[in-house]
């Protein structure tokens, strides 16, 4: 190991050197070294704030939503299919109502079996775009029917928790975005569009698909997708909450456009009320409805029409929906001032190894902010000397600073690291090598502030 004076700094006088020393004696005097064997207070000093609460969706604006896509249906020629004039209509209607309140919307066009098709995407300004919580709906119906449970119920509800947004001018941690499939009855051929020309980052922003496919059916069960733990239980927690029992789907899973989701292994969850599958007795007695009877008798039908809809279904689904865009949305400015440290004194040995000092985070949703601080106090006599390393969870290292000629004594600062691909709970350490002999120092402590 070198000594910096030596082979660095030819410049530094002895008397620098000394006016250090006396430095460091002086915080010793001052009391400023504390006992190594000070308790280290690893924790939350601010406990999280609980997200805002969603609202409840307004199951009369949900119907006027599917009223309007059942009146398109029935001015061209019954259908909303993908390729036909009913579903271009479907999609100029959702796009004004996000239009009108302030979203940026962005109409992406493909082509399936000779006809052009279209997504819709909306995304509501603010919020991390690292961190991207996605709800989405296949717009289009099949050519023999309105589609109005299939899937006018998702797109209407995935539009009114959109509006709600909007309504109450909520500014979650989380960037939110919100789609409109197009030619999902054609194998989820807008939805894979979609996906397939993110570039990996844009991919990698995605924390989260939530599919809403089918959730007013007549005959309606609870299902819940069996894929993501965490959006799992974010809609499992709120129909037990309610009083609602729910399963886990089966009825085809990978049959909508979470599985383009999916396939690109992005977290995705939904929700479903069953299609052409016959409801249990067992269902029957836990949900009500019918027996030996098929969720949606209409599944793919004529009759797939607004009356072919259980609005206490459709009013718990849509209200689920909101709840999860809400909690998965909050990410970390619905958690502020979150601060996790250690102070606890490490002697830093001179011109010599590594040392490390730990901080546990516990409790923090997802990912770690864009913007962590990391808040370092390094008491030294000559910084130039220091190089600090944060080490995330996983052992990945980010330098913080490097070893230089800054002839400066103690590291007093906050750092700001872009964190967002980093799981936030942990543990975390900052890691400080003095890589020069002569002048020496500790740790006195550090935070990360979320
Ligand atoms: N996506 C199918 C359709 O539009 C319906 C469906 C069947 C479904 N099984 C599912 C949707 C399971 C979600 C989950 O015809
Ligand atoms: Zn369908
Ligand atoms: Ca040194």
């Amino acid at each position: 190991m070198p000594t910096r004076a030596g082979r660095r700094n030819p410049r530094r006088s002895p008397l620098r050197r000394a006016a250090l020393g006396a430095g460091l004696a002086g915080a010793l005097a001052a009391g400023l070294l504390t006992s190594a064997a000070a308790p280290a207070t690893a924790g939350p000093t601010a406990p999280a704030a609980p997200a805002a609460a969603a609202p409840d969706i307004p199951i009369a604006n949900v119907k006027a939503h599917l009223s309007r896509l059942q009146s398109i249906a029935t001015g061209n020629g019954g259908n909303r299919a993908h390729g036909r004039p009913g579903y271009r209509a479907s999609l100029d209607y959702v796009k004004a109502a996000l239009d009108a309140v302030g979203y940026t919307t962005s109409v992406q066009q493909f082509t399936s079996g000779g006809a052009t098709g279209y997504n819709l995407i909306a995304d509501w300004p603010g919020g991390d775009p690292n961190q991207v919580i996605m709800a989405g709906a296949h717009l289009d119906s099949v050519g023999s029917g309105p589609g109005i449970n299939d899937n006018g119920s998702g797109s209407a509800a995935v539009l009114e928790t959109a509006l709600a947004v909007a309504r109450a001018g909520h500014q979650p941690g989380k960037h939110l975005r919100f789609a409109w499939w197009g030619a999902e009855e054609l194998g989820m051929v807008g939805s894979r569009y979609y996906v397939n020309n993110l570039s990996s980052a844009e991919r990698s922003r995605i924390d989260g698909y939530l599919n809403f496919d089918m959730i007013g059916s007549p005959n309606a069960g609870y299902f819940v997708y069996d894929d993501d733990p965490a959006i799992e239980k974010v809609f499992k927690d709120w129909f037990a909450a309610k009083g609602v029992p729910t399963e886990i789907e089966t009825e085809g899973d990978g049959r909508s456009d979470h599985a383009s989701f999916k396939n690109a292994g992005i977290p995705v969850g939904g929700l479903f009320t069953g299609a052409s599958r016959l409801k249990t007795t067992a269902q029957a007695r836990k949900w009500g409805g019918t027996a030996g009877r098929a969720f949606d008798p209409c599944y793919h039908s004529s009759c797939d029409t607004t009356a072919n809809i259980d609005d206490t279904a459709l009013d718990r689904t849509s209200d689920a929906l909101a709840h999860a865009v809400w909690t998965l949305g909050a990410g970390t400015a619905a958690q502020p001032g979150g601060e996790f440290e250690n102070t606890a004194d490490v002697p830093i040995p001179d011109g010599g190894s590594a040392v490390e000092s730990p901080v546990s985070v516990t409790g923090r949703s997802g990912n770690a902010p864009s913007a962590l601080k990391v808040g370092v106090d390094i008491r030294h006599t000559y910084r130039g000397d220091l190089v600090i390393d944060l080490v995330a969870p996983d052992g990945s290292v980010r330098r913080l600073k490097d070893s230089d000629d800054d002839s400066g004594d103690d590291v007093v600062t906050t750092y700001t690291v872009d964190a967002s691909g980093e799981t936030a709970d942990g543990t975390w350490k900052l890691r400080v090598r003095d890589v020069y002999r002569q002048d020496t120092g500790y740790l006195d402590g550090w935070k990360l502030t979320f």
